[in-house]
This record gives structure tokens, C-alpha cells and sequence, in this order.
């Protein structure tokens, strides 16, 4: 591969991976990805909420999506034997939409991260300047249910994923991490000072704070290594295209993705999970990121990564700095697509917390990075 340097995206099938991998594409990097598609997004269109006001408008596009399926279908047998995509399946269509958005090439391999030998042979094949590494299970009802699926996965896939580096001398790594870290907050706005690991009640939450300890030891273990560690706050949205954008499974977990299902008459009502909070209308406050800022806050963390100066370990909060109810979301999602979003108000959801919003100032002083896109563009 030529041009600038070489990142392997571990799970850049997924919904932040394939964004992220959009933004590397764009500014010249050089993309491998590795994914066992255990939960890559398949690209169906994304619901851009504007675009459907009325049933007949879902129903031309639907007749539309179906003639158009086919003739994809053919275009992209033909397109696999020219793009750097060494396997088709429906999985990847994501991955193609990707190239398809930036107009570049990036390399995929169907390879699952607890196998080390598949792992050795990605570094043995490119020479890989710095990983991004987004392989990971993330339904936190589901981790209670499977604990060790969870640990096994998330941890020992990524504890496989670093020892593989290590052997190659590969030491430059950006971690997904997430605000679950910070587990009940003590202190509002949650600072990256704010102790990590208290309260992680679920064994997903534990698995994201147990990597990022896991890897503060290995970086005072060998100096050589660097690593950054993002902590996401609430991502939301799509890439502007509506080409990509999350596209859950089976019944959405989050808030934002229930909402969109309600809106084009998925679901018929959206429960909302309590309003005897301690917060202004009751239900619970959180810091919804647009998916794009957050796609480019990867970038200008890589920037650090690879600059000669940087060493060590350090922890940015990606977040907007500011917390939305969920009734203030629904009420801008009826705002921006036209429609009513029905609800319902049951009782509070196990586990959750009123408040969760950061202050992302360290990113701003140290990345140069700060969230643009408003709450419209997270609800288009
Ligand atoms: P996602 O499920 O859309 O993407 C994860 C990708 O990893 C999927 O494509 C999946 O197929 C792949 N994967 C999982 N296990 C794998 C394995 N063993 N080997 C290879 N590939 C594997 O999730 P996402 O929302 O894009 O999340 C990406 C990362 O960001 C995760 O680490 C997650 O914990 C973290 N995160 C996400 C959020 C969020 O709300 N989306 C918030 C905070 C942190
Ligand atoms: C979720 C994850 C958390 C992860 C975070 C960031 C759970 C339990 N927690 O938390 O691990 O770090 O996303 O992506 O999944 N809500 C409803 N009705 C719904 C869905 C949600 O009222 O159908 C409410 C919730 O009670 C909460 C808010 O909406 O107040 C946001 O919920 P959600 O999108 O699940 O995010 P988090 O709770 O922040």
C-alpha cells in the first residue's frame, strides 16, 4: 500500500468504525479492516427522517430499493474484483458504501480477533503504522446475560490484539472506550479526572474499563507503547449521505435508533424508561455526539498518536459538553422529521443513571477537536 500511513481498524465494519473509516479515507490514510461481522451494520439504507413524510414515500422507496437491490447486486460482482474487498458477502455491503462515499480503496479481512494466528498473518501482510481499535460485543443487557462471552470477546480479544502488536513492534493504538467508565458520576461534568471502575455494574461496562487498566499497566511495563484512549459519550446520526448510519438488530437498546424506528412506523410508541428523576422534566439527561464529530475526533487523536512527542497513555472525553433529556430529544426528533414521535412513560430501565455529560475540554486544548454538528443534524 502507498500513500500516508497504514491503520488497522479492528471492527471498522461497525457503526463508529465505518465512520471513522470514512474520515481516514478522506484525509489520505492508508485502511485495513478486520471484522468477523458478529454485528457489522449491512449499510441498508439509512432512514433519513425528513426524507419520509407520508407511507407512500416508504412505500416508492421500498419498490425502488428492490429493482435497485438487484442491479446492485451485479454492479458489485463486478466491483469486487477491481476493490481491494477480498470477500462479498451482504455483510459487507457497509464496508462498500464506505469506499463508494469517499471514492477510495481500503482493504477488508474476515477476521476474528480471538484468533491470534489470523491476526499475525494482517501483520505480517501490511506494515501497519498504528491501530484503531473498535472490535468489540456492546449490548449491555446481553453482557449480563453472557458475562463470558463478553470478557472473552472484549478482553482476551483484546488482550490477543496487543500481545500480536507487540510481537510486530506495533505500538500505537486508539482505543474505543466510553463514558460507561466513569460508572455513577460523583461529580457534573464528568472530567477524565473522575475515578474509573466505581459503579460499572454490567460485565460490558466492566470489560471497556477493565481494557483501558489493562493497557495503563502495559504502557508503564514498555515505554515504547502509546496509547489514547477516547471515551465516548452518547454517538448519534448518520453520515450525511445517508449511505451509512446505525442500523441495530432486533429491538434498539438506545434511545436515538428507537426513535428513528418509531418515526417511520417501525415501532408504534417509544417507552420512555421514567420521569421521577432529579432533572428538569423528569427522565434522563445525557450527551448526544454526532456520529461525524466523533469520527473526527479519531483523527485528530491520531494525529497526537503518531507524533514523535507523544508516549504513554491518556484518557479524552468525546462528548458535546452538554446533556439533552430524553423528552427534549424526542421533541427536536419531532421537529426535524415532521412527525410525531407517541410515548409512553414506563418505569426506569435497571441500571440507568439521571445524568451523564462530559467536559470535553481536554480534547479541545490537546486534540484541537470540539463537536460542530447541532442537535438537528443528529436528528436528521
Ligand atoms: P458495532 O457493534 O457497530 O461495531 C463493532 C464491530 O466490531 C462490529 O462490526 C463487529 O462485527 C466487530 N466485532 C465484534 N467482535 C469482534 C471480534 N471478536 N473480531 C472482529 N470483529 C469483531 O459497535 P459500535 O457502536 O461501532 O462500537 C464500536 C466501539 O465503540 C466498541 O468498542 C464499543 O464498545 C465502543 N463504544 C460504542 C458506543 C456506542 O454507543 N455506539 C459508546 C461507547 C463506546
Ligand atoms: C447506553 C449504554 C451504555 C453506553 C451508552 C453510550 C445501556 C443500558 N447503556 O447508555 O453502556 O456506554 O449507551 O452509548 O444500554 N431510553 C428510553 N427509552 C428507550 C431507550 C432509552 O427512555 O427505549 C432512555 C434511557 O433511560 C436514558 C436515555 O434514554 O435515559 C439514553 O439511553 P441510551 O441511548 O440507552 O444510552 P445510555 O443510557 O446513556
Amino acid at each position: 500500500m502507498s500513500g500516508g500511513p497504514t491503520v488497522l481498524v479492528t471492527g471498522g465494519a461497525g457503526y463508529v468504525g465505518s465512520h471513522t473509516v470514512v474520515q481516514l479515507l478522506t484525509k489520505g490514510y492508508q485502511v485495513v479492516v478486520v471484522d468477523n461481522l458478529v454485528n457489522a451494520s449491512k449499510g441498508l439504507p439509512v432512514m433519513r427522517n425528513s426524507v419520509f413524510k407520508s407511507r407512500s414515500d416508504i412505500l416508492r422507496v421500498a419498490l425502488v430499493g428492490v429493482g435497485r437491490f438487484y442491479t446492485y447486486m451485479l454492479y458489485f460482482k463486478i466491483l469486487m474484483r477491481f476493490t481491494g474487498i477480498n470477500e462479498f458477502s451482504s455483510d459487507t455491503e457497509c464496508l462498500r458504501r464506505v469506499q463508494e462515499i469517499t471514492g477510495k480503496k481500503l482493504k477488508f479481512h474476515h477476521v476474528d480477533i480471538l484468533k491470534k494466528e489470523e491476526l499475525d498473518t494482517i501483520f505480517e501482510t501490511y506494515d501497519i503504522d498504528c491501530v484503531m481499535h473498535f472490535a468489540a460485543l456492546k449490548a449491555v443487557g446481553e453482557s449480563v446475560q453472557l458475562p463470558l462471552l463478553y470478557y472473552k470477546n472484549n478482553v482476551s480479544g483484546s488482550i490477543n490484539l496487543f500481545e500480536v502488536m507487540s510481537k510486530h513492534n506495533v505500538k500505537k493504538l486508539l482505543y474505543s472506550s466510553s463514558a460507561t467508565v466513569y460508572g455513577t458520576p460523583q461529580k457534573l461534568p464528568l472530567t477524565e479526572t473522575h475515578p474509573t471502575g466505581i459503579g460499572c455494574t454490567n460485565p460490558y461496562g466492566k470489560s471497556k474499563y477493565f481494557v483501558e487498566e489493562i493497557l495503563k499497566d502495559l504502557v508503564t511495563s514498555d515505554k515504547s507503547w502509546s496509547v489514547i484512549s477516547l471515551r465516548y459519550f452518547n454517538p448519534v446520526g448518520a453520515h450525511e449521505s445517508g449511505l451509512i448510519g446505525e442500523d441495530p438488530q432486533g429491538v434498539p437498546n438506545n434511545l436515538m435508533p428507537y426513535i428513528a424506528q418509531v418515526a417511520v412506523g417501525r415501532r408504534p410508541d417509544l417507552k420512555v424508561y421514567g420521569n421521577d428523576y432529579d432533572t428538569p422534566d423528569g427522565t434522563g439527561v445525557r450527551d448526544y455526539i454526532h456520529i461525524q464529530d466523533l469520527a473526527v475526533g479519531h483523527l485528530d487523536a491520531a494525529n497526537k498518536l503518531l507524533s514523535p512527542s507523544f508516549s504513554g497513555f491518556k484518557a479524552y472525553n468525546l462528548g458535546t459538553g452538554s446533556g439533552l433529556s430524553v423528552l427534549q430529544l424526542v421533541k427536536a426528533f419531532e421537529e426535524a422529521s415532521g412527525r410525531k414521535i407517541p410515548y409512553e412513560i414506563v418505569g426506569r430501565r435497571e441500571g440507568d443513571i439521571a445524568y451523564c455529560y462530559s467536559d470535553a475540554s481536554l480534547a479541545k486544548q490537546e486534540l484541537g477537536w470540539e463537536a460542530k454538528k447541532g442537535l438537528k443534524e443528529m436528528c436528521e
